[in-house]
């Protein structure tokens, strides 16, 4: 059975908050999948997560770049497989599985190519609304 946590975020800094806090429950080597429709706060989550885990320098938004990789208490990537739908990239492509083991990965859209994403991520899902800054996140930890 794997362990699943709901939490409500009623804005960005909520959400930026919840992620502060699923970083102290993060390892070296985890994956962290991110899930959810376009605006979600995918990013806004993941922005948060990296500087929990100790990353100062700017995260961008992973764009025509896939993937980032950054110094943080263990290197931290932080990828986006938004652009993977229509392209042929695969993971030896992107360089996903040759991180450092230590690195802890962060893969928004990780549900857009399920190979790439490895079946024991911690996995974040994001729906929105009602409200336009309600979001409903869950966490579910592998077992
Ligand atoms: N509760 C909330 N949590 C996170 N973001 C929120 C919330 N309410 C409103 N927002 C807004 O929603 C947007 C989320 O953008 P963000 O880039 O984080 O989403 P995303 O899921 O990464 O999108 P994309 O799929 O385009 O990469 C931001 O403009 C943010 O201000
Ligand atoms: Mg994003």
């Amino acid at each position: 059975m794997s362990r699943m946590v709901e939490h409500i975020s009623h804005g960005p800094a909520d959400t930026a908050r919840i992620a502060a806090d699923l970083a102290a429950h993060l390892g070296p080597g985890d994956v962290v999948a991110l899930i959810g429709e376009l605006g979600a706060g995918k990013t806004t989550f993941a922005r948060a997560l990296c500087r929990a885990l100790g990353v100062t320098d700017p995260v961008a938004s992973p764009g025509f770049t896939l993937v980032h990789e950054y110094r943080g208490l263990v290197p931290v990537v932080h990828a986006d497989l938004y652009r993977l739908r229509s392209d042929p990239l695969d993971a030896a492509s992107l360089g996903l599985d040759e991180m450092p083991s230590n690195a802890i990965r962060i893969i928004e859209w990780a549900d857009r190519v399920p190979h790439l994403c490895p079946g024991d991520a911690i996995r974040i899902e994001i729906r929105c609304g009602p409200e336009p800054t309600l979001r409903h996140i869950r966490v579910e930890y592998p077992s």
